[in-house]
């Protein structure tokens, strides 16, 4: 049996309830684990509250860290003993202990925690695909100017930092003045307060008129229009997120206007929809986390139990960097 945090219909945070559950064994391609510690992400306020459907009910989570209880036939690089962690498909990472697909979960290296580990995967993987996959066609070099919103956030704050270590000028976007100054601790190199500045103009301003190769929003709505007038000619609007509501249908002769502009929008799902895509990419971050480059900040703990209060933070813009929850 294990305590599982479980919806029965799409809600606020109220409709999360802590369960308990029957775990079986792993079949083919899965593994059981015992989680240590489990990460909480926006993704998770978005299939609580339908704006990304699931089937009823449903048991939430999508990132977590723990040690391997067993491992099912065909189940080849883990065994049980090993230290994991995972960002993944289907959710149900909140909770005690699971059976899932192993195929996103890896090897936790010794020098990463289980706290850690449960913090950064999700998120970290993210911040991997955006800053390297996810690239303009003129390319990104060092010195080259970005814009990231929601900078001080559990993406945001791993951005600044890989952003830095790549060379990029990141310039970040917060909701107050302590978040953009922590944007700017983690490596940012500009941070603008878009609750009461006007972004654009000062994204115009830092880049002596130019504008940005990139912009990296996870916000949404509210940061759409203002952001496709951040970008140099040719840019990329890499769309990623919803935090603020989904970005309205828009007309693409727009993007002619504003100089001929690209649109991406991505998810980590495709990213990490293979084995070997998924260790490239996690080892990756392993490199920067281990190696001191990226520091993973969990700015907030709850137990399991309190589930509802981390969502609530969440969405009242409370939290900063990563958050995790202790079964
Ligand atoms: N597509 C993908 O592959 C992928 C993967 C991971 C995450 N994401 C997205 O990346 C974003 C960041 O995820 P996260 O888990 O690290 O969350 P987070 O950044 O820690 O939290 C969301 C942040 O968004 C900002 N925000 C702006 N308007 C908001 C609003 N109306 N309501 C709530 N927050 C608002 C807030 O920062 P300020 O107060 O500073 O504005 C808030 O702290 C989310 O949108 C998430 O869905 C996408």
């Amino acid at each position: 049996m294990s305590k599982a945090v479980r919806i029965e219909r799409h809600g606020g945070p109220q409709e999360m309830r802590v369960v308990d559950v029957q775990v079986g064994e792993p079949g083919p391609g899965e593994v059981r684990i015992r989680h240590y510690a489990v990460g909480l992400n926006f993704i998770d306020v978005y299939q609580r509250t339908g704006l990304y459907p699931f089937p009823m009910p449903l048991q939430l989570g999508m990132e977590g860290a723990g040690v391997i209880e067993a491992v099912g036939e065909g189940v080849t690089h883990l065994r049980a003993g090993d230290r994991a962690a995972y960002a993944s498909n289907p959710p149900g990472a909140y909770c005690e202990v699971r059976v899932m697909p192993a195929q996103c979960v890896c090897r936790l290296p010794d020098a990463i925690s289980f706290e850690t580990g449960a913090a950064m995967m999700l998120k970290g993987l993210t911040a991997q695909y955006l800053l390297k996959k996810a690239r303009p066609v003129e390319g990104l070099e060092p010195g080259d100017h970005v814009l990231f919103h929601a900078a001080a956030g559990g993406v945001g704050l791993i951005a600044c930092q890989w952003a830095r270590a790549l060379g990029l000028r990141l310039i970040g976007t917060a909701g107050s003045d302590a978040k953009c100054q922590l944007a700017l601790d983690n490596g940012a190199a500009h941070a603008i307060n878009y609750a009461r500045e006007d972004f654009a103009a000062r994204v115009k301003e830092i880049t002596g008129g130019k504008g940005v190769k990139v912009v990296y929003d996870s916000v949404g709505k509210d940061t759409w229009d203002q952001s496709l007038d951040c970008l140099r000619p040719f840019g990329l609007m890499a769309s990623f997120g919803n935090a603020s509501g989904p970005v309205p249908p828009f007309a693409p002769g727009l993007l002619g206007a504003k100089g001929s502009l690209y649109v991406t929008r991505q998810t980590l799902f495709s990213h990490i929809a293979t084995r070997e895509a998924t260790q490239a990419m996690a080892d990756d971050l392993f490199a920067v986390v281990a190696g001191g480059q990226v520091n993973i900040r969990i700015a907030q703990r709850y137990p399991l139990a309190e589930v509802q209060q981390a969502h609530r933070d969440l969405e009242a813009r409370k939290t900063t960097g990563s958050t995790i929850l202790t079964p």
